[in-house]
Order: structure tokens, then C-alpha cells, then sequence
């Protein structure tokens, strides 16, 4: 029998992904019309024999409630969601729920890090890991050597897959192979937490500074992971398929396509169907690529759609109107004729007739191989903002006939004119 756990973090976190993260935790961000963890535990839910997946977070319970609620329903495996009572760090919540883990005696369970897009190879790690009678397996991938300074990175041993050496974000090169955040353990892990744990706390214990820092917090990539390198017990499964990490807005874009890409041969319900020429009577609007629409969205037969745009619950897409590479939240409006290019526009958000709202992709780099996302800061060394998508929060109203150029629009703001570069609050 197999566990699945899916670390999301807590408020505190995701910090980059503001202000789309403000009236949702982040994790249930919808890109390809799900929610980002709708994704993993759809790809958990596809492994056979895996009975429950354990979802760790601060968040308060909650805001997390519906959702699995939801998940139990429609993927019919057991989702439970344990709360931390405060950031116990990307192993202190395994260690603190163990019991609950290795209840039921899994033989394994694969611990996906909640802010990261992938068309997950689940089984394949699973075999791979069985093989080597790993404690630990990573997926992993390449990255340019300038970025992997911003991953776990690796040394591999070619000919037996172990990781021979591990550093989290490392201050000078050292490999371009990097984690991916997504890996096997088996249950003796514990053993291994338990004595970094028990370290931890007599090193509290000894000390007299009185020392405020949360003495359960484990951090699984410096504590647990790079101690396991060169031991015989820790293996690197590389991958060439699509991954990526979600910290910023835009990179909700870059993963909304791939989500929408990978549709085409897992779940092709969820593509939209453009009109067809031979039926004058169809009512649906023009379809370009791939587009995901919410049966309840309604979109004019005059509008154009497409390619790789998602359009959520609610949202009323008027006549005229042309929308690309762009997430378009429930609820929102567009009004006849206006054009959203590489945005995002939040639940409940207006925009206008004759308007356009567009922002700039913030793409990897194609010509560089395995170039990841850049998740650029928000100003450059000058101030200014960095060109980046545009982003609406919710309940934005944008109105007629302006111009919103890569700006990012706080929630609840009623903009009366356009701007260029600009952060509203
Ligand atoms: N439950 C819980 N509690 N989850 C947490 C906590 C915590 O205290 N802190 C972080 N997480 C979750 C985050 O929500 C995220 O899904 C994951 O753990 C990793 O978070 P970060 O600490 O932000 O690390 P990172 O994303 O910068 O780097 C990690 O992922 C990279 C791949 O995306 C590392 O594992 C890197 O080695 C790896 O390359
Ligand atoms: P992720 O995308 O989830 O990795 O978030 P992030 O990397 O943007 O968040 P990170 O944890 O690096 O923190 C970003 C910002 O949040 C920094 O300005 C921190 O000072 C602030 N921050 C982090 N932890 C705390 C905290 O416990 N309290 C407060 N008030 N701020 C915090």
C-alpha cells in the first residue's frame, strides 16, 4: 500500500504570488481550471494501490476544507489535511504526523512539494525507487548553470543513480542536476528524522541563550537530505519531461499552458471546442489551441479564445472579445470588444468595453537548454517595475476604453485611467 503527501506551506509563504494569493491560499490557485494541488493529487490518484493522500500545511484547516471535500469526492481515495500549528519547515511536519503516515503500514509514500507544475512521472519514480531499495528518491532534472544556484543541487553517480553529494541552494556551482521536489521515501525515513530531532532538541536543552527559534522545525532539504548523500541510501531519478517550479504570477501562466498541453492526452474533456464551420447554428466561440472553459463560464459566439487560456466558474466574456495566453478567475467580466493578452484577471473582476489589458510573458528562455522560469523581482536595480504579466485582483474594476500595460492592480481598486509599469494599490 502507498501515502501520498503534498507539502503546501502556510500564509507566510508564497509571498512572490501576491496579491493573487491574498483572497486564496495559494495552493488552490486555479491554473488549467483546477486548483494547483488539484493537479498533484490527480497524478497520486492515478497510482495504483495508493490509498490516502496526507496533505501538511499551516493553513487554517478551513480555508482547506471544501476543497477536500471536493477531492474525496470526485477521485474517490482517502485526502486528509494535517495542520501544523506553526511552520515546522518541509520535514518537521512529516516528523510531527509520522504516526499518521506510517499508519496502516505503507511501503512507501511519495512527498510532492505543493509549489511545483510537472506532468509527474509518478510510477516510473516508484519503480525506480523499488529498484534501488532507496530510503530516498528524487525526481530530477536539468537546469542552466546560472539557475540551478536556485534548487537543491546534485552530484550523481552515472552508473548507479545515488547522489554522491547534495546542497540546497548553493552559494557556487555545483551541478546543474536539481531537485525537483517531488520524491519516494520509505517509512525508515523516520529513523533518520528522529535522531536530526532528538539532536535538535538536546542542543536546545544545553544551550542557555534562551533560544526563541521553533525547536520542531526541520528543514528536509539541509537536515535530512544532504547528510544522506554519499551513504548508499539516497538515488536521483533524472527526467526530460516538462517541470517546473509556481512561486511568481507569471509562472501560473507558463504552467496553465503545459496543464492545458498535457489535456490533450490525459483529459481532453476539459479542452473547449470551438465553433464548427459546417453548423451555422452552433453558438460557441472561435477556439484557437488549447483553451479550458468552466461549463458555467459564458462567452459570446463573437468572441476568440485561445491559445492557452482558462476561463473560470461564472466568468461572462462579451462579444468581440480576444483573449490569449491569459487566466480569466470566476466570476470576471469582459466587456465587448476588449483584448487581455498574458494576464491574469481575478474573481470578480470588471473590465470595460474597448479596453486592453496586457502584460509581457516571462518565459524561459528558448534558446538557452533547460532554462527554467526566471522569477524576477518585481523592480529592477533602477525602481522601476520589471515588465512582467499583467495581473487584476479580485473585484478590480477596469473601465472602458483604457490602456493597462504590465501592471499589477491590488484588489478592490476602481481604476479611472489607464497605466503602463505601474503597481496600483
Ligand atoms: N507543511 C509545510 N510546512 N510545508 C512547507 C513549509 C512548512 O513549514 N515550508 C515550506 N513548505 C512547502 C512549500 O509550500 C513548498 O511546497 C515546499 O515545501 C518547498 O518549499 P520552499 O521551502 O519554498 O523551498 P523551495 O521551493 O525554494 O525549494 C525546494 O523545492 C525545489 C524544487 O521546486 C527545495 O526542495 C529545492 O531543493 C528544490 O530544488
Ligand atoms: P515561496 O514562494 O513560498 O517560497 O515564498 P517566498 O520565497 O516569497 O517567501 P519567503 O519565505 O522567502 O519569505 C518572503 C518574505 O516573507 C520575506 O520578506 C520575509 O521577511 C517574509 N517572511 C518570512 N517569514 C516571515 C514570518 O514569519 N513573519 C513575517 N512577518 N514575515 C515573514
Amino acid at each position: 500500500m502507498l501515502k501520498a503527501i503534498i507539502l503546501i506551506g502556510g500564509p507566510l509563504k508564497g509571498t512572490r504570488f501576491r496579491p493573487l494569493s491574498l483572497d486564496i491560499p495559494k495552493p488552490l490557485f486555479p491554473v488549467a481550471g483546477l486548483p494547483m494541488i488539484q493537479h498533484h493529487v490527480e497524478a497520486c490518484a492515478r497510482v495504483p494501490n495508493l490509498k490516502e493522500i496526507l496533505i501538511i500545511g499551516y493553513y487554517a484547516a478551513s480555508e482547506l476544507q471544501q476543497f477536500i471535500t471536493d477531492m474525496i469526492q470526485e477521485y474517490k481515495v482517502n485526502i486528509r489535511y494535517l495542520q501544523e500549528f506553526t511552520a515546522l519547515g518541509t520535514a518537521g511536519g512529516m516528523y510531527h504526523f509520522r504516526d499518521q503516515i506510517c499508519s496502516g503500514n505503507p511501503d512507501a509514500f511519495f512527498v510532492l512539494n505543493g509549489d511545483v507544475c510537472a506532468d509527474l512521472p509518478l510510477q516510473e519514480l516508484l519503480s525506480f525507487h523499488q529498484l534501488k531499495k532507496a530510503l530516498v528518491s528524487v525526481m530530477a532534472t536539468e537546469a542552466t548553470r546560472q539557475q540551478s544556484l536556485l534548487y537543491g543541487c546534485m552530484v550523481r553517480n552515472e552508473g548507479t543513480s545515488e547522489v554522491m553529494h547534495y546542497v540546497e541552494k548553493p552559494s557556487t556551482f555545483v551541478s546543474t542536476l536539481i531537485s525537483c521536489g517531488v520524491y519516494v521515501f520509505s517509512t525508515d525515513i523516520f529513523q533518520t528524522m528522529s535522531t536530526v530531532f532528538n539532536s535538535k532538541q538536546s542542543d536546545y536543552y544545553s544551550d542557555n541563550t534562551h533560544n526563541t527559534k521553533e525547536t520542531s522545525c526541520i528543514q528536509l532539504e539541509q537536515e535530512v537530505l544532504m547528510p544522506l548523500a554519499g551513504t548508499g541510501k539516497f538515488f536521483a531519478m533524472p527526467t526530460s519531461r516538462w517541470w517546473s517550479q509556481l512561486k511568481s504570477a507569471g509562472s501560473a501562466i507558463y504552467a496553465n499552458r503545459h496543464y492545458l498541453h498535457l489535456y490533450q492526452t490525459k483529459s481532453s474533456h476539459r479542452l473547449a471546442k470551438g465553433r464548427s464551420k459546417d453548423n451555422q447554428d452552433d453558438k460557441s466561440c472561435n477556439i484557437i489551441g488549447d483553451v479550458h472553459l468552466h461549463p458555467s463560464a459564458s462567452v459570446h459566439p463573437s468572441a476568440t479564445l485561445g491559445p492557452n487560456v482558462s476561463v473560470g466558474a461564472g466568468a461572462i466574456i462579451g462579444p468581440g472579445v480576444r483573449i490569449k495566453e491569459s487566466i480569466i478567475l470566476s466570476g470576471a467580466s469582459i466587456a465587448d470588444h476588449s483584448l487581455v493578452l498574458h494576464s491574469i484577471v481575478g474573481r470578480a473582476t470588471q473590465v470595460g468595453k474597448w479596453s486592453r489589458v496586457e502584460g509581457t510573458p516571462c518565459d524561459p528562455n528558448p534558446n538557452k537548454p533547460f532554462a527554467k522560469m526566471d522569477n524576477p523581482p518585481l523592480f529592477n536595480q533602477d525602481g522601476r517595475l520589471n515588465p512582467s504579466i499583467t495581473i487584476l485582483g479580485c473585484s478590480v474594476t477596469v473601465p472602458s476604453e483604457v490602456i493597462l500595460l504590465n501592471s499589477i492592480v491590488l484588489p478592490y481598486k476602481e481604476l479611472t485611467r489607464s497605466f503602463k509599469n505601474e503597481i496600483i494599490l
